[in-house]
């Protein structure tokens, strides 16, 4: 079943232009999009006070990727909850809340206990998985199934993109009775459109990264900073590395360097920084010229053709990616992520699909 794949994990990310094609196959019609899971709904979910985003690790980071666009495309205020933390303060959930759940297998403990509480306090449940016939998908009110077929390597990664997809389509089905948003909606549907081709694009990097990889191979530790669109790439890229590469890695708000992790920067640690084209490139590109100020050892994450504005000096690694609809970007900067994290952990020598203490469903708490 891995094919022509060495593992599991490899396959599914080079699998991507498929999954993500499964996921919208029938949804994006007349230039508008249909989720028939949600079409009963959409009128509640538009009066509701509050989105709570809930989910656990991978899951977690689709929402936190989803927030800023279904913030914008809905008007309505997103909060993120961890699950196990939403339980651990019994935080509030009110009836005029739609709660919507996060998980690949919808079999998570903790996300599903998070669901019994957000269902007693009467908020109105959604869930996005991948499992038809799960725990979730029969107990939350409503849904969508991200079909991105099965997943079976521990380090979720086409469950990864999909959610977000699913998200981004959710958002729009929200947000459709909007107006002024129009052309907005029509930009990012069409960025949906080619999506896939821009994913087979990037996946073109794997011998880049693999060479990226073995530059990294002794390194202790691996920062990634990411803002806005792109925070939630920062947290995931660095999730993956540490699951399966075994290797220390943070993902960090680049608006909080200089709070604290400033502190950490030499010529030693390598840093990657995610600073493709949206609203915040400016506020990256300084902060690359802080980072190197402090003879930081970067490698910077750019769109195609930017490798100059992101680094005049030519003294930081530079991954060139293809530039899509800013909200959808998160979609195509996670793959290279991705890539690295599968080739380092390979010339490590671990287990790339069965990584040390994991198992790839947690259904205990
Ligand atoms: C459905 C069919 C699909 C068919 C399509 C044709 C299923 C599972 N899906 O897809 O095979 O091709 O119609 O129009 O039979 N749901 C939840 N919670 C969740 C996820 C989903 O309650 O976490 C519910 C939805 O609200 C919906 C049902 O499950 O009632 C199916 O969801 P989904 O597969 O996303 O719906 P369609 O895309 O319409
Ligand atoms: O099945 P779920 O999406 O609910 O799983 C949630 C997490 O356990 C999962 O994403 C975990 O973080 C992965 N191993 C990450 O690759």
């Amino acid at each position: 079943k891995k094919g022509s794949y060495d593992h599991y994990m490899q396959k599914e990310i080079h699998e991507q232009p498929h999954s993500l094609t499964t996921t919208m196959r029938g949804r994006l019609k007349d230039g508008g999009v249909l989720l028939g899971g949600l079409k009963e709904h959409l009128k509640t979910i538009r009066r509701c006070r509050r989105v709570v985003f809930i989910g656990c690790g991978t899951s977690y980071n689709a929402a936190l990727a989803a927030r800023p666009f279904v913030e914008e495309l809905t008007g309505i205020p997103v909060t993120m909850e961890v699950a196990s933390d939403l339980l651990d303060r019994q935080g509030p959930i009110y009836r005029e809340d739609t709660a919507v759940f996060v998980s690949q297998s919808g079999e998570t403990a903790d996300t599903l206990l998070a669901l019994d509480y957000a269902l007693e306090n009467g908020a109105l449940c959604v869930g996005i998985t991948n499992t038809v016939g799960s725990t979730l998908s029969r107990k939350t009110h409503c849904g969508v199934h991200i079909n991105a077929g099965c997943e079976i390597g521990v380090a979720s990664t086409k469950a990864y993109t999909s959610q977000i997809v699913a998200m981004a389509m959710m958002a729009l089905a929200v947000g459709s009775d909007q107006i002024s948003t129009q052309t907005r909606r029509d930009a990012i549907i069409s960025g949906l459109t080619s999506l896939p081709s821009n994913v087979s694009e990037v996946l073109k990097l794997d011998v880049e990264m693999k060479e990226l990889a073995s530059s990294l191979i002794d390194s202790e530790s691996l920062l990634v900073f990411g803002r806005g669109y792109n925070y939630a790439t920062a947290l995931e890229g660095a999730l993956k590395v540490k699951e399966v590469a075994l290797m220390h890695s943070e993902g960090m708000l680049a608006g909080e360097m200089k709070h604290g992790p400033l502190a950490l920067v030499d010529e030693n640690l390598p840093i990657i920084v995610i600073a493709t084209r949206d609203a915040c490139f400016s506020k990256q590109q300084s902060v690359i010229q802080q980072l190197l100020s402090r003879r930081g050892r970067l490698i910077v994450m750019c769109s195609k053709g930017d490798a100059s504005a992101v680094c005049p000096s030519g003294s930081c690694r530079v991954i060139e990616v293809p530039e899509i609809a800013d909200c959808l970007q998160p979609v195509i900067n996670i793959i290279p992520l991705q890539l690295l994290a599968y080739h380092l952990t390979v010339l490590r020598g671990f287990d790339v699909d069965q990584p040390r203490n994991l198992a790839k469903s947690v259904t205990t708490q």
